[in-house]
């Protein structure tokens, strides 16, 4: 049974023309007239539940879950180092769901018989360069996530440490140090998984990589590391039940979709800014920022005509970013709004020293709560955009858990295919990043791309300017 105190809550209270005026805000008869739209966007994307988005069905997925659990209880103990090799949608999810649910000091001090997580979603050579000359490749689990099984940094990744397990192991024993996410027959990772023997799991389809994070992606590394996956998918589970109601006002998804698509298709709004008042949360702003900006960042409209569409993600960490941003979410330009996390119940009660009572300046902080602070601050500045006409939203976590993080995954997941039919696009589509792998493929020569590399060195003859 959900308890309502475990629900995330979403208050919509400050981005309506009630608190922040006519001028920026949403007037609530708009929202009237767009129910229906925002019905219609939803049973559109519903309807394809059983046939393209399988993603929406994950929560349900007991019979993989289930081979998740007993593939990590068999490996427990055996590794100090989980080390995730993937990236974008293959790798986000991993690093929001272990930096929010386990301690911020875990790789220095692992939980007894749990293993160390790195998630290495960058080729450039510092990073992994750095990455071989620390870390005993002998002691770590190698888990290769690639959808596609066949973007170049994921792959030149696995050539480099299977490489080195080899070298230190041997071709036998290397091979229980690797396991595969991948799609079931598509890419040449699925053939070598087969060849070599590793332990493998399916990234099924209809769910894309940046919608993968309660498939297998983003729920092996989860259970290596120790966290609840159960209550994960729990939670997602939730939420999917939440959002079932084509009712704008009962369904957060629906709403928060609403009001994305007013901000920016009606107010003009290009700029969305996560705002998470939670140190440990600072990770699922960049999960969505990516999954806002490729779902919605497109060229073409679904039907044919150029559109340039697609908000701009801005992730910001309270308090940190007060110091650097809010000047600017404060008084700079009308073109952002802003989505504030709030946690109710922190883990930790730290209190602060009452010294130096003589001073004015400190008396006011000494005998209080860091958690009072933090809640102070949070506030104040939500009480300084509103003041200061910014369109701002709060979704409230009880706590942070497992739980909770399923409910916020699975909203985001279901209102960012909802804003896919306000915005007009394809929101499961990614021409522009393939457009990118397709030209670095060129570049290095693939075989295949020769005609690409010609176009490419054809565009860039001419003279360079330089400083
Ligand atoms: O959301 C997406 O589809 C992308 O961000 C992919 O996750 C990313 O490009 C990695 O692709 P793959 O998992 O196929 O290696």
């Amino acid at each position: 049974m959900v308890l309502r105190m475990d629900l995330l809550r979403i208050d919509y209270t400050n981005v309506l023309a009630g608190s922040i005026g006519a001028e920026h805000g949403i007037d609530e008869a708009w929202l009237r007239g767009f129910a229906d739209e925002s019905a219609t966007a939803l049973a559109a994307v519903q309807a394809r539940r059983t046939t393209d988005l399988r993603w929406l069905d994950l929560p349900h997925a007991k019979d993989v879950h289930q081979s998740i659990l007993e593939y990590a209880a068999s490996v427990q103990g055996q590794f100090e180092n989980v080390v995730v090799l993937g990236i974008g949608g293959s790798a986000l999810g991993n690093r929001a769901l272990h930096t929010a649910l386990n301690s911020p000091f875990h790789e220095l001090l692992p939980p007894e018989g749990h293993p160390r997580l790195f998630v290495l979603d960058n080729v450039d050579p510092d990073l992994v360069g750095e990455f071989l000359e620390s870390i005993d490749p002998t002691t770590c689990l190698f888990n290769v996530i690639s959808k596609s099984g066949s973007t170049a940094e994921t792959m030149s990744q696995f050539l480099i440490f299977r490489r080195a397990l080899i070298e230190a192991l041997g071709e036998e024993a290397h091979v229980e140090h690797v396991v595969v996410t991948t799609d079931a027959e598509h890419g040449v990772l699925r053939p070598i998984v087969e060849q070599a023997g590793y332990a493998s799991f399916v990234v099924p389809e209809g769910v894309g990589g940046r919608f993968s994070v309660l498939s297998p992606v983003g729920l092996l590394s989860s259970a290596l590391v120790g966290i609840d996956t159960a209550g994960l998918l729990q939670g997602a589970a939730d939420m999917d039940a939440r959002c079932r109601t084509s009712d704008l006002f009962e369904n957060p998804a629906l709403m928060y979709a609403a009001i994305q698509h007013w901000m920016q298709n009606v107010a003009g709004r290009p700029i969305a800014v996560t705002f998470s008042y939670s140190h440990r949360l600072r990770h699922m702003a960049d999960w969505y920022a990516q999954l806002l900006a490729e779902s919605l960042g497109k060229r073409m409209g679904r039907d044919g005509s150029e559109v340039l569409a697609g908000p701009t993600p801005v992730r910001a960490v309270g308090v940190t970013d007060q110091h650097s941003q809010s000047q600017l979410y404060m008084e700079g330009p009308h073109d952002k709004w802003f989505t504030l996390f709030s946690v109710d119940h922190p883990d930790h009660q730290v209190p602060i020293p009452a010294d130096f009572s003589d001073l004015p300046a400190l008396e006011y902080l000494g005998g209080r709560r860091l958690g009072e602070l933090f809640r102070a601050e949070r506030d104040g500045t939500r009480v300084a955009l509103t003041e200061s006409q910014r369109p701002n939203l709060t979704i409230t976590f009880p706590r942070v858990t497992a739980h909770t993080l399923g409910q916020y995954l699975y909203l985001m997941e279901l209102a960012v295919a909802v804003m896919g039919e306000h915005y007009g696009v394809d929101a499961f589509d990614q021409p522009g990043v393939e457009g990118g792998k397709v030209a670095a493929y060129a570049l290095l020569g693939r075989a295949g791309f020769e005609e690409r590399r010609r176009e490419i060195e054809a565009a860039s003859r001419g003279d360079a300017r330089t400083v």
